[in-house]
């Protein structure tokens, strides 16, 4: 894994949009895994930004989301799908047809993760998946203990997980209690991971992931150290508890 520091959020997008960007650029039917919440954000407005003036298009690019809640309307502003809508797809040029992401509101959910497995393994793999991480380690939602052979799957949320979301929602009850996420086997797939960390409230987990060799699942980030291709993208105040002697990726 290699860890750039960066100095800030802004730093963070910043730098995060121009690898995206360069990846469209140089080959504009790429596939890009994508996430949501509050990390991405900053990354999302500059792509946005760089559409408007200068045009890159996303119009042969295939999109594939990590995640989406389970009884989650699309419609419903709580959404994952909603929430891309918002922050992105509204706002470029990627056609509909070419979005991907877990239907929650699937009848058969089991047949619902075997349905976006076989979306996500037609074809070459994704070029490049975005990542945050939960102070967790979560990466997905792929919790700790998950397997790191586990594909597209049914995850029932840890309350840390649902309490550091519920500032989306309206109170702690309306935040789900389940997700369909891609699983750790799924994710590792992508030819070019790029993790994204911002913030004080990510320090203690990348001390984890980041002064020890150990891969463990009950550290689910740690299964990033068995790709070849990782960039971890940390502000400072996300690397603050790490000094850079310690540092083992
Ligand atoms: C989101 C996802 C999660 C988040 C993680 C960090 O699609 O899969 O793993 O990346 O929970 O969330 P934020 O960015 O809100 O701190």
């Amino acid at each position: 894994m290699k860890v750039l520091e960066v100095k800030d959020y802004h730093e963070m997008s910043s730098i995060a949009a121009r690898i995206i960007i360069g990846k469209v650029q140089s080959k504009p039917d790429a596939k890009l895994g994508l996430a949501t919440g509050g990390t991405p954000i900053g990354l999302y407005k500059e792509l946005i930004q760089d559409y408007r003036s200068n045009g890159t298009s996303y119009e042969s690019v295939c999109t594939y989301n990590l995640d989406e809640y389970v009884g989650m309307d699309p419609e419903d502003p709580n959404s994952y799908r909603y929430f891309m809508e918002e922050n992105l797809f509204a706002h470029i040029n990627v056609p509909e047809s070419q979005i991907h992401i877990p239907d929650g509101t699937a009848v058969e959910l089991e047949a619902e993760c075997e349905r976006y497995d076989l979306e996500l393994n037609r074809g070459e793999g994704v070029d490049i998946q975005i990542l945050g991480i939960g102070s967790n380690g979560h990466i997905g939602f792929n919790e700790p203990g998950t397997s790191f052979s586990s594909h597209t799957h049914i995850v029932k949320l840890a309350e840390t997980t649902r309490k550091a979301n519920a500032r989306f929602f309206r109170r702690l009850e309306d935040v789900p209690t389940q997700a369909i996420t891609m699983g750790i086997a799924s994710i590792l797939k992508a030819k070019q991971i790029l993790l994204l960390v911002s913030g004080i409230n990510k320090a203690e987990v990348m001390k984890q992931l980041l002064t020890t060799d150990e891969v463990d699942e009950q550290l689910p980030a740690s299964a990033l150290k068995n790709h070849p291709n990782v960039t971890i993208l940390a502000d400072e105040e996300a690397l603050s508890l790490v000094k850079n002697a310690d540092l083992k990726t």
